[in-house]
């Protein structure tokens, strides 16, 4: 435990990086923020990121949109294992969910981060943590300290969770196409699944911003640029 402790203050503490050149402190690169849209299978996800990515992309700052699983060549092969391919137990699912999530922050997130780039991605630990415990096999808290093991603790600045009774979600992906494996369990584990979204946004509400997704898309893309728009200048001066 003092362990984590430690990485998180060191991660903490490179929030800001200071450039030395010669032996003068030459520039303060603040670090780039870190955002995820997450929510219940279905929500319609793309519409929520693309709304993030204008707003921290506003005056043409430089952003990364990445996604988990499957942000890295490694991570989609991970992500092709759990949704597509044979049955697995619960303790390998999490475990690869969070070997992928551990490579992507290692080689995407992070090294964005740290060059002050902001970084949006769909999904992140929270999945995790509310899917992986969903079935009742595993702790929902033991999977987040899972996922902050596996990526020194990095936790997202602003969480977009978007709010939809999942026999919505579920319906709408059915008619994207055939279900993969985790969105072919049953209703009750979808049920799980939001419940724990919101349980999570309620117990942090400073990292979430809550959206009913049983709107049309562009309604949603719109509450979040207004909602990022308030929340985002705060944690800009925090940075
Ligand atoms: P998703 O990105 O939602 O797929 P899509 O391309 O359909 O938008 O993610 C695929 C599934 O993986 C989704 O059902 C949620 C699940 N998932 C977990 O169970 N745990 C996790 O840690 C993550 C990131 C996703």
């Amino acid at each position: 435990m003092e362990d984590m402790e430690r990485t998180r203050r060191r991660h903490r503490d490179a929030n800001c990086l200071t450039a030395n050149r010669g032996h003068r402190r030459a520039a303060v690169l603040k670090r780039g923020l870190f955002l995820c849209v997450d929510g219940v299978d279905g929500a319609g996800k793309s519409a929520a990121l693309d709304a993030v990515a204008d707003e921290l992309g506003r005056g043409g700052r430089q952003i990364v949109m990445t996604r988990e699983p499957g942000g890295t060549d490694l991570g989609v092969q991970v992500r092709n294992m759990i949704l597509h391919g044979q049955h697995l137990g619960s303790h390998t699912e999490a475990l690869l969910f969070a070997a992928d999530r551990a490579h992507h922050v290692e080689t995407v997130v992070r090294p964005a981060l740290d060059a002050g780039i902001n970084v949006v991605t769909s999904r992140y630990a929270d999945a995790s943590a509310v899917y992986q415990s969903a079935s009742g096999e595993l702790d929902e808290a033991e999977v987040w300290d899972l996922s902050m093991w596996a990526t020194g603790g990095l936790v997202p600045d602003l969480t977009v969770l978007l709010d939809l009774d999942p026999q919505i979600g579920i319906e709408r992906a059915r008619q994207r196409g055939e279900l993969d494996r985790i969105e072919s369990k049953d209703l009750e584990f979808h049920r799980k699944v939001r419940d724990g979204f919101l349980r999570r946004a309620r117990a942090e509400p400073q990292r979430f911003i809550v959206v009913d997704a049983d709107q049309d898309p562009e309604t949603v893309a719109r509450i979040v640029h207004v909602a990022l728009s308030q929340r985002l200048p705060e944690r800009l001066a925090d940075g």
